[in-house]
């Protein structure tokens, strides 16, 4: 396997929704002890773009995230929002500012009803019945104010799935990262979340998601990049990404193709 590949894949320009980017990370490292999770990664993210991260099983996407969220420190590289450096802001100082994320392993107040679940979310951006108004509206958006009530608990996965991008989104992010938001998923369950991330993009929301299932990243993606052991594989438009043969190479043998 060659490593990196650093050249674009395509000559064509990559479509680009609109503006300056938002979020921009360059060389990001992170070391833990003697093991280098990730190695030199560069990215941006537009308004409304949605940058498509994939690669096999250890590659580092989700330490990526972490330092990308302020979850790890990165131990060298850069990273800014909307023009400031956060590279050593606290997790809650850059969700204040605008980022929000999802866990891989999705765990809300099990005990919790869903609405109380995303208050808590809510009420670090508004008081009193405005808090529950806002949770209420992005339980709408997330297809789940029917279930306002329930324990989190009596969710199915592709609900639990919802609940916690419900509770990113009232953090009214401007950058979204999603850690796996549509893997397990069944394919009606699949189709919903994919026709949800692209209204949230099209809404202006820049966003970072994780997946495995190649014809999701495809079809959601303006932008792909392939991670395999922490280092850069192939980026650029995600036909030439997923035909690239570093990338075939990476996933062959692997069981989430
Ligand atoms: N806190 C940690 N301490 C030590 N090593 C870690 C830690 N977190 C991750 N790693 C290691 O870093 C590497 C990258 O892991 P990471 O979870 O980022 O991969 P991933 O691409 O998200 O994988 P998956 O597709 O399985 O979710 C792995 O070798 C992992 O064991
Ligand atoms: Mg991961």
């Amino acid at each position: 396997m060659t490593l990196p590949s650093l050249t674009p894949l395509t000559s064509e320009p990559v479509h680009a929704p609109s503006g300056p980017p938002l979020l921009e990370a360059s060389g990001i490292t992170v070391r833990f002890g003697g093991v280098t999770a990730v190695k030199n990664i560069s990215l941006a993210v537009r308004p409304g773009e949605i940058l498509g991260l994939i690669g096999p099983n250890g590659a580092g996407k989700t330490t990526l995230f972490n330092a990308l969220t302020g979850f790890v420190r990165a131990s060298e590289g850069r990273v800014t929002f909307d023009g400031r450096d956060i590279t050593h802001a606290q997790p809650q100082v850059r969700a204040k500012m605008g980022m929000a994320r999802t866990f891989q392993v999705e765990r809300p107040f099990e005990d919790l009803s869903v609405l109380e679940n995303v208050l808590v979310a809510a009420f670090l951006k508004h008081r009193g019945r405005a808090a529950e108004n806002h949770a209420y509206d992005v339980l709408e958006r997330v297809g789940l104010a029917d279930r306002a009530a329930q324990p989190a608990s009596q969710l199915n996965l592709a609900r639990r799935r919802r609940l916690e991008l419900a509770k990113a989104l009232a953090l009214e992010p401007r950058v979204l990262f999603l850690d796996e938001s549509i893997a397990g998923l069944n394919p009606p369950g699949q189709q919903e979340m994919v026709a949800l991330i692209r209204t949230l993009a099209q809404s202006g929301l820049g966003i970072v998601m994780v997946e495995h299932i190649m014809h999701v990243i495809m079809s959601l993606s303006d932008h792909v990049i392939c991670m395999a052991f922490g280092e850069l594989l192939a980026e650029g438009d995600p036909h030439d990404v997923a035909a690239h043969p570093d990338v075939i190479r990476a996933y062959l043998g692997d069981d989430h193709d």
